[in-house]
């Protein structure tokens, strides 16, 4: 019985850039309760090779182009019959780090062109085919811890403290038409290209990048002692999406080994 609650057979799942990192975890994590996943990446590349691993379907998309959005996940609806799950995991942050005096308008634009007005596209193209499709859904934006605590740089902070009141703005408002909206938010998560996560707190050498150095430093206040993994993200998403979380929605779910608690 309770295994039935987390079995999303039939249920059809799209997650934005799931080619690499914390997305492939999530495609992964959802995949293996039995939805059927489309793998989407703005890079073809990543998004075709994590498909192939996951025997999934690839549809390539930029969140930034509200057309193709649009386009896109009406084409889910209509070739797999439903969209029944909404995974907004797009987002950049290396590169985009450091003072305000030194963030250009070029990167504010930009990262904000993805992490939020991406987001945003997404929702909106979701939430007309959920509601019109009469059989509800779940849409799971990922947040960060930064959405809450600050501290990496206004840029990528401030989008994510927005991913997390787009969500509990939504929720509001699409609760009463049978659509979930939750947050997941993840810590430090060992995706930066490296071959294995760390079991212990180690602090990997400076990138160069502020963003990403600056994340790896806080590394020792994490009380579980290690880096988050991407498909412990996806485990998160699996519980919001399946039927474990039918009566929750509009929350924050931190999957950071406990490095909020102080
Ligand atoms: N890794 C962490 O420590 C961490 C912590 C908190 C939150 N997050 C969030 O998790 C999400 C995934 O991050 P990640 O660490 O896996 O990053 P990643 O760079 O490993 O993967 C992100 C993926 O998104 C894709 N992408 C980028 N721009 C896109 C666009 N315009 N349209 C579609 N796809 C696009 C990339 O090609 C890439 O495959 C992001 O929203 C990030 O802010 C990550």
């Amino acid at each position: 019985m309770a295994l039935d609650w987390l079995d999303l057979t039939g249920k059809v799942a799209f997650v934005t850039g799931s080619g690499h990192g914390i997305g492939a975890g999530i495609a992964e994590a959802l995949s293996a309760a039995g939805a059927k996943v489309i793998v989407s990446d703005i890079n073809e590349e990543v998004g075709s090779a994590t498909a192939s691993r996951l025997g999934a379907p690839n549809i390539p998309l930029d969140v930034t182009d509200r057309e193709a959005v649009d386009r896109t996940l009406a084409r889910v609806a209509s070739e797999f019959g439903a969209l029944d799950v909404l995974v907004n995991n797009a987002g950049i942050y290396r590169g985009f780090g450091g003072p305000i005096a030194t963030i250009t308008d070029e990167m504010w634009q930009k990262l904000w062109a993805v992490n939020v007005e991406g987001l945003f596209y997404c929702c909106r193209a979701a939430a007309r085919i959920m509601v019109a499709g009469g059989r509800g859904g779940r849409i799971i934006n990922i947040a960060s811890t930064q959405s809450v605590s600050p501290g990496v740089g206004v840029t990528y902070d401030g989008s994510k403290g927005a991913v997390l009141q787009i969500t509990r703005s939504l929720a509001l408002e699409l609760g009463p038409k049978g659509v979930n909206v939750n947050a997941v938010a993840p810590g430090a998560t060992w995706v930066m290209d490296m071959p294995a996560p760390p079991l212990t707190g180690v602090v990997p050498p400076p990138t160069g990048d502020a963003l990403a150095d600056t994340v790896a430093s806080r590394i020792a206040r994490i009380p579980l002692g290690r880096w988050g993994q991407p498909i412990e993200v996806g485990k998160a998403c699996l519980f919001l999406a399946s039927g474990m979380a039918d009566f929750i929605t509009g929350v924050y779910l931190p999957v950071d080994g406990g490095w909020l608690v102080e």
